[in-house]
């Protein structure tokens, strides 16, 4: 036993600097992990020389509070964990240390006091205004629909031991709930609180609950959570900043905007942590002239914005499992639908110019972030490769949407030009989108957003939600009226999100959440004859 634990502790010396600080904590810092460990991994490197330290008072223990106090361990501590599903028997395990670890590594197991597993990687990266590096790590070999434990290495046994649940193999009908966002900010005084300045709307009412709170008092009741598109507003830093509502400078424009990240990615621990979290990119994922506002130039852009930089060190979705790309565009299956996750903002293909690709609506520069037509190549193979029998729904969740309730410049054509024959050649069930600041659903639409005659009866066009109300310092945005008529439900006033629920291969059941109470403002069941 003991000789596993030092393969182990060989492990955390090389995630430590080689030889430096681990000697330095030795014999004093006892990591409590698992006492019993699988042979060292055949491709890690051999353990340093001169690096097995000696265990005074025997097997570890739970560490003292004085070992976990050490200063020097917090460059390493982990924070910020996230998770993304890779297949059922897999998952990406990602999180966030001020260091860089030369050896990210991730203990897994089926109960808490028994990590007796360990994955590696070499993936510890970030960029030069980051505060954080994004460490990534993939957990493979893991039975469908089970409940793991996992602690990120140098993590305290204690409190930053996490669960996850694998996904449903497809093809398996059990019901489940997912929760949709879209347009999700921080929360609090650097984003959306109880005040705002003059130029911003919409404050939350004192003691509301936001979107966050709300879905993380729901949590267990999901299988996992999109986010589609537009994570943190941290750009908002020069509003946030000329409006007065934040201190600072624009020349601290990227620390704010690290600021502001960060602190999302905080609140959103305890969802992202415990639920797969996959997300697709916004136009605030990149586009640093924060919508065209004032005081802008294009010198004051943070590095993290600039070709989606920040936005594809933190995450890792199943791209390279799917035939995506980075974290633009992906899919993946769990039990009996299909999740296909597609970027309207850069990458269109087909000579059209994405609204942040140079030249692009935005006045970016942020794409084509691939050659040729790797996206549409991708969407074209991936939806032709449905196995209908296996998961008879498909979902298509992008950010922009070509129809909704606002001014005809807001509906993003380009978008509509590239992909919506396309998904109703494949008989796309149902397109998420978000970008407008406000709750709506449109009855299911043909080509040219003609209205399909069947409604929510087994129609062949897609039903189309637009769920951009979760809330972010700018409030919500009113829908323009008179309505289309395809639009059968509008809130422009309320902060809220998507459930969305597969009851079984033919019927779905979308609802609109209020984050504020919790109670359903529309639900619509789509029946589909798969
Ligand atoms: C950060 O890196 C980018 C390129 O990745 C560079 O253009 C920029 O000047 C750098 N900024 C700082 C503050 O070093
Ligand atoms: C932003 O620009 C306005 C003029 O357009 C100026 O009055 C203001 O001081 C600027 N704010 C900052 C923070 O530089
Ligand atoms: C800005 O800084 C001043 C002085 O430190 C402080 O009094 C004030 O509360 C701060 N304002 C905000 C919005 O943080
Ligand atoms: C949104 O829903 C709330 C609660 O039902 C309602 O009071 C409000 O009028 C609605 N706002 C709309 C329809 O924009
Ligand atoms: C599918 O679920 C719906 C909604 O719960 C239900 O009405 C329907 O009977 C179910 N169909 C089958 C075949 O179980
Ligand atoms: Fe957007």
């Amino acid at each position: 036993m003991l000789t596993n634990f030092r393969t182990l502790y060989a492990a955390l010396a090389l995630a430590f600097a080689l030889g430096g600080t681990v000697q330095a904590l030795a014999p004093g810092f006892k990591p409590s992990l698992p006492f019993s460990l699988p042979p060292i991994p055949s491709n890690l490197p051999s353990s340093p020389t001169g690096s097995t330290p000696a265990f005074p008072g025997g097997l570890p223990v739970l560490p003292s509070p004085a070992q976990w106090a050490d200063a020097r361990l917090n460059d390493y501590r982990p924070s910020k964990a996230r998770l993304a599903y890779r297949g059922d028997q897999g998952m990406a395990v990602s999180w966030s240390t001020p260091k860089q670890l030369p050896l990210p590594a991730v203990l897994f197991g089926k109960t808490p006091s028994l990590l007796d597993r360990i994955a590696t990687s070499t993936t510890s990266i970030t960029y030069n205004t980051s505060t954080y590096y994004s460490n990534h790590v993939i957990l493979d070999g893991l039975e469908p629909n089970s409940k793991y434990y996992y602690l990120p290495i140098l993590g305290d046994p204690v409190k930053d031991v996490r669960s996850f649940t694998t996904a449903y193999t497809p093809g398996d009908t059990t019901p489940y709930t997912i929760a949709v966002v879209a347009d999700l900010g921080t929360m609090g005084s650097l984003g959306l609180s109880d005040h705002v300045p003059p130029g911003a709307a919409n404050p939350l009412t004192t003691g509301e609950i936001t979107t966050i709170q709300r879905l993380t008092m729901t949590q267990t009741t999901y299988d996992h959570i999109m986010h589609v598109g537009d994570i943190a507003y941290a750009d908002y830093w020069l509003k946030e900043v000329v409006l007065g509502y934040i201190n600072g400078s624009i020349a601290a424009g990227p620390q704010l905007y690290e600021q502001i990240n960060e602190e999302f990615y905080d609140e959103m621990e305890p969802l992202t942590s415990s639920l797969p979290y996959h997300v697709l990119p916004g136009n605030h994922d990149s586009n640093c002239d924060n919508s065209g506002y004032k005081n802008y130039t294009e010198s004051i852009c943070p590095p993290a914005l600039t070709h989606f930089t920040g936005y594809n060190q933190h995450w890792n979705m199943p791209s390279d499992l799917s035939g995506g790309f980075k974290n633009m565009f992906h899919s993946y299956d769990v039990g009996m639908v299909h999740y296909v996750v597609y970027d309207t903002e850069t990458d269109l293909g087909g000579g059209l110019v994405g609204p942040e690709d140079a030249g692009g609506s935005s006045g970016a520069n942020d794409g084509p972030l691939t050659s040729g037509s790797a996206q549409m190549d991708f969407l074209r193979k991936d939806l032709a490769s449905v196995d209908r029998t296996k998961t008879p729904w498909v979902i298509a969740a992008g950010h922009r949407p070509w129809y909704m309730a606002a001014k005809s410049s807001s509906l993003c054509t380009v978008c509509q030009t590239a992909f919506e024959q396309l998904f109703n050649d494949h008989g796309v069930d149902l397109v998420l989108n978000g970008h407008q600041h406000n709750m709506q659903r449109q009855t299911p639409l043909l080509p040219g957003g003609v209205i399909d005659p069947n409604g929510l009866n087994n129609p062949k066009g897609p039903m189309y939600i637009l769920t951009g109300a979760a809330g972010h310092f700018d409030g919500l945005d009113a829908a323009k009226t008179p309505f289309p008529a395809y639009t059968q439900f509008v809130n422009d006033t309320l902060y809220g999100f998507s459930r969305l629920t597969f009851h079984n291969r033919t019927h779905l059941t979308h609802e609109f959440v209020s984050s504020k109470t919790g109670s359903v403002l529309d639900s619509a069941t789509l029946y589909k004859q798969h």
